[in-house]
């Protein structure tokens, strides 16, 4: 993998929407998967303020993942997380947001439905974050690599860390997530890791044993896939110190 070191948080967010923007140059109409968590604030308010970034109001946006049982304009709602951050800051249309329903009855329907939707569109970018216990979306740990856009339901730990977002006793239980296999079609990747509370987790994904027990290990199996991460996030990495 292409790992890419950077000082701190303030760089890498400069560095993911310079890399962004040259990548999506190279598709007339990109569609592009997006990420909420707090990483990739910066590198959304990077665009923000960046002319070059009006090349995004032709894309294509595709969202990630979105909590399941909740009303589309909860303020938990993921989509309106990506609104605010995003599309509004750069005059993006809502209508060229690919979302979840967050409330859908069926949910296995509702799965199927995005999952059809990046089949026909295709994927040119995506952008991801690492959760601490190493999922990517919501692609918990034990998330086979060809796995689909499906519901799933969230380990302790996603609800542990989720709730630093809504508080305490406030983070739905089950979400959507683009599934690993959906993921793995995209033509360029990129994941953006931040911050000391990732180094084990980040050292896990980048020298450990690719397997499911560590979603984010799917990433080794691509070519070409990027990582822009900050010193203190690679503090334990092994990868080309000798
Ligand atoms: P974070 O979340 O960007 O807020 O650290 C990442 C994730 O849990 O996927």
């Amino acid at each position: 993998m292409d790992v890419r070191e950077v000082r701190d948080y303030g760089e890498l967010s400069r560095a993911a929407a310079a890399l962004l923007l040259e990548w999506v140059a190279d598709f007339s109409s990109p569609s592009i998967v997006l990420p909420t968590g707090n990483t990739p604030l910066g590198c959304y308010a990077a665009l923000a303020a960046d002319p070059r970034a009006r090349a995004l109001t032709g894309a294509r946006l595709i969202q990630l993942d979105e909590y399941h049982g909740i009303a589309r304009d909860d303020p938990r709602n993921l989509a309106e997380w990506l609104m605010r951050a995003l599309l509004r800051p750069l005059a993006i249309p809502a209508a060229r947001l690919q979302r979840f329903d967050s409330s859908a009855g069926n949910a296995a329907a509702e799965a199927a439905r995005m999952e059809e939707i990046v089949e026909a569109i295709g994927i040119d970018v995506a952008i991801l974050g690492l959760g601490p216990n190493g999922h990517i979306g919501f692609n918990e740990p034990g998330s086979i690599f060809d796995s689909p856009t499906r519901l799933i339901e969230l380990t302790p730990e996603s609800i542990r860390s989720n709730a630093a977002y809504w508080g305490e006793g406030r983070v739905p239980p089950f979400a959507f997530s683009l599934g690993l296999g959906t993921l793995a079609r995209a033509r360029r990747t990129l994941l953006l890791v931040s911050g000391e509370r990732k180094a084990d987790i980040l050292a896990e994904t980048l020298n450990g044993p690719i397997s499911p027990t560590v979603p984010a290990t799917y990433l080794r199996a691509l070519s070409g896939a990027v990582v822009i991460a900050d010193q203190l996030a690679l503090r334990k990495w092994r990868g080309g110190r000798g």
